[in-house]
C-alpha cells in the first residue's frame, strides 16, 4: 500500500542553499567556498576523499559551526538552528548513552527535537519492530551490536518526522544487508516528501540512490549536478577482441589503447561508434568481441576528484 506523502513539497525552494561558504581553523581552509542547492524531496549526495571538507560543510550547513565568511539557507531559514525542528542528524562520529535502552534513546533524541518524550517512545517501539530490532527495546544500548547501535541512532534521527534528514556517512559500520535496508529507508523517506543529503565514501550508494550529487576536493566543489551528467563527463570505453592480429584495421585503434587480457581497451573516438566499426570491417578486424560501456559514477568520481586533486598540486606548486 502507498504511504501518504508525510509532507507537502514546496519544491520552487531549495531545502538547503550555500553561497560561498568558507571555514577556516587555523592555518587550515578546511572549507573552501562552497556553493550548492539542494532541490526540495530529492536526495542527494556529497562526495569526496578523506578531508575534503564534507563533515565541516555539513555543520556549517545545520548550523553547528558558523562559516568564517559565506551564507547558507534551510529549509527558508537564514539561521539554519531555526529550522532545527524540521532537521534530523546522523553525524559522523555515534554516540548514545550506553545505559539507556533503545526506546529511550530513541525517545530522548526525538525530545531534543521538540517532540514529546511519549510520543516518542510510542514512535520508538514501531521504528524499533519495523527494523526487526523489536526485542531490543528495552535492552540497554551497551548490550547491542555496533551496527544495531547505529540502527538506533538512525532511527532516532527520524523520530520527529524531520522535512530534512542529513546523514555523515551513514553506510560505514553496516553489513550488506543492513545497507540494503539503509537505502530503502532514505527511498521511503523521500517517496515522503523528505529531502536526504548524505555523505559516502562508496560511489554506488550515490549512484543508485541520488538524482544530484556534489563531489568535494580539498574544500572545493569539483562538480555538482545529476548523476548522468557526472558519467557523461567522460567519454565511453570500447573493449574489442579480434581474429586478425594486424592489418589495416589498427590503425581504428587510438595510439593509448591498451591490451587487457587479450583485449583492445580504450576511449570511444570522438566519431563515436560507427566510423570506428566501419574501419574495424572495411580492415577484415574480424571482429570477435565487441563492447561499448558507459563510464560508471565511480570512474567518473575517480576522474573528476583525481583532476580537481591535480589542479590543486598546480595551485600549490610541485611538491619536493
Ligand atoms: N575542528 C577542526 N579543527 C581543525 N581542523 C579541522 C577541524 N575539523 C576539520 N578540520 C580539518 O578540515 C579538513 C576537512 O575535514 P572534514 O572532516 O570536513 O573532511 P571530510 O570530507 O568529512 O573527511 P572524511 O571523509 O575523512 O570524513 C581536514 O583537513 C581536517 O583536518
Ligand atoms: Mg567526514
Amino acid at each position: 500500500m502507498l504511504r501518504k506523502a508525510q509532507h507537502q513539497v514546496d519544491t520552487d525552494q531549495p531545502a538547503v542553499e550555500a553561497c560561498g561558504l568558507v571555514k577556516e581553523f587555523g592555518e587550515t581552509r578546511a572549507v573552501d567556498g562552497i556553493s550548492l542547492a539542494v532541490p526540495a524531496g530529492s536526495i542527494y549526495g556529497m562526495l569526496g576523499p578523506n578531508g575534503a571538507g564534507k563533515t565541516t560543510a555539513l555543520r556549517m550547513l545545520l548550523g553547528i559551526i558558523d562559516p568564517t565568511s559565506g551564507t547558507r539557507r534551510l529549509l527558508g531559514h537564514e539561521r539554519p538552528l531555526d529550522a532545527a525542528s524540521g532537521v534530523g542528524y546522523l553525524p559522523e562520529e555515534r554516540g548514545l548513552y550506553p545505559s539507556m535502552t533503545a526506546r529511550d534513546a530513541i525517545g530522548f533524541m526525538g525530545a531534543l527535537r521538540g517532540l514529546p518524550l511519549k510520543e516518542g517512545r510510542r514512535r520508538a517501539d514501531d521504528l524499533l519492530a519495523g527494523h526487526g530490532l523489536g526485542k531490543w527495546a528495552r535492552k540497554p544500548i551497551r548490550n547491542l551490536s555496533k551496527g544495531m547501535a547505529q540502527t538506533v541512532q538512525l532511527l532516532g534521527t527520524i523520530v520527529h518526522r524531520p522535512r530534512l534528514i542529513v546523514l555523515d556517512e551513514p553506510f560505514s559500520g553496516l553489513d550488506a544487508i543492513n545497507q540494503a535496508k539503509l537505502e530503502e529507508l532514505i527511498r521511503a523517506e523521500a517517496r515522503d516528501g523528505v529531502t536526504v543529503i548524505f555523505s559516502t565514501h562508496v560511489i554506488a550508494h550515490a549512484e543508485r540512490l541520488c538524482e544530484r550529487i556534489a563531489i568535494i576536493a580539498g574544500g572545493k566543489i569539483a562538480f555538482e549536478g545529476g548523476v548522468d551528467e557526472a558519467r557523461d563527463r567522460l567519454r565511453p570505453i570500447v573493449r574489442l577482441r579480434t581474429r586478425s592480429d594486424d592489418g589495416p584495421w589498427r590503425s581504428a585503434i587510438p595510439a593509448n589503447a591498451v591490451r587487457e587480457r587479450g583485449e583492445w581497451v580504450f576511449e570511444l573516438p570522438t566519431g563515436g561508434p560507427e566510423p570506428l566499426l566501419k574501419a574495424l570491417l572495411d580492415g577484415n578486424a574480424g571482429i570477435e568481441t565487441l563492447a561499448i560501456e558507459r563510464p560508471g559514477l565511480h570512474e567518473a568520481f575517480v576522474a573528476i576528484a583525481g583532476d580537481a586533486a591535480a589542479a590543486q598540486m598546480g595551485d600549490q606548486g610541485e611538491p619536493s
